[in-house]
């Protein structure tokens, strides 16, 4: 197990509103991880949303937003067709169980601080699990994530964060970074996606963003304003500094179509995709 150094567990809150959304939005098996507390935080939120969107249908959409962020982080997964998948703070997502469930060729390992890994062990204890998902204690954070990992044989590897890095202040984002980049660097190249809420898009949602950034801020005991990037740009260019070669933002254009929710007419975060 790797030593936690620096971890966040508090914002692991938050993954279990999200864990009670996919499960509302229908996603396969996320229903294994919809507890009281998940429902408690979603539904009221839900509702309140659904209230606002007549007035204001782009903070109203937030919820929706959280269906959206999954499917497409999900779909892209898909579409790389890893031998590989690594998915770090993936808090209560069933996305890399049911992905390894139908692809035996590759192995999907999902990391998370021990508080949610002891979490998920009981909540799966009663499901039975593909031989090619492994659950690990690991810090992003931390020297050496994934020490234990091999390349896959002719096959590509990929790395996703959902939701952490934007809990993190800039030099624990570039810590961060530098730490999946020189992993996907020795295990021979790869792709990570991650979301980014630039301060620039926040900004459009008005008084509703800061809401919600003021309710992040108690739960996770930091700024998330003033740790956001300002804009896409800065983001890219601290994940280059960081040791990816290149990294873009996917344009809408990249972004499949899905039918269970409105698609956002805005939203509040950019996906970029980075490379080694
Ligand atoms: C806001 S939750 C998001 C969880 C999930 N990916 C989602 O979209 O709902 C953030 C997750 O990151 C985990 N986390 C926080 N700091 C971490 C770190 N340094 N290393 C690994 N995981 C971390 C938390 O335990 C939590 O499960």
């Amino acid at each position: 197990m790797t030593e936690t150094i620096a971890g966040n567990p508090r914002v692991s809150l938050t993954g279990y509103a999200t864990a009670s959304a996919w499960a509302h939005f229908g996603f396969e098996h996320a229903q294994w991880f919809s507890t009281l507390r998940g429902r408690a935080l979603f539904l009221p939120m839900h509702l309140g949303c659904r209230a606002l969107r007549t007035v204001a249908p782009a903070p109203g959409a937030f919820t929706e937003t959280l269906y959206w962020r999954h499917y497409w982080f999900s779909e892209w997964a898909k579409s790389q067709a890893p031998g590989l998948a690594i998915e770090i703070g993936a808090g209560l997502s069933t996305r890399g169980i049911a992905y390894a469930q139908r692809h035996a060729d590759m192995h999907w390992v999902d990391y998370d601080l021990p508080d949610m890994v002891r979490a998920r062990e009981k909540m799966l204890a009663a499901h039975a699990l593909p031989t090619n998902y492994t659950l690990e204690a690991g810090d992003l954070l931390a020297p050496h994530l994934g020490a234990a990992l091999t390349a896959p044989n002719n096959a590509r590897v990929i790395a996703m964060t959902e939701g952490v890095t934007d809990y993190l202040d800039r030099a624990e984002k570039q810590r961060a970074w530098q730490a999946i980049a020189s992993l996907l660097k020795r295990l021979g190249g790869g792709r990570y996606l991650l979301e980014v809420h630039p301060r620039d898009r926040i900004e459009r949602f008005g008084p509703a963003a800061h809401l919600v950034l003021d309710a992040l801020r108690r739960i996770s005991g930091r700024d998330m304003l003033d740790q956001l990037c300002a804009d896409t740009g800065e983001a890219i260019a601290l994940l280059k500094s960081s040791g990816f070669a290149d990294a873009r933002v996917l344009p809408e254009s990249e972004l499949a179509d899905a039918g269970r929710a409105p698609p956002p007419a805005e939203r509040a975060f950019a996906l970029i995709e980075a490379e080694t």
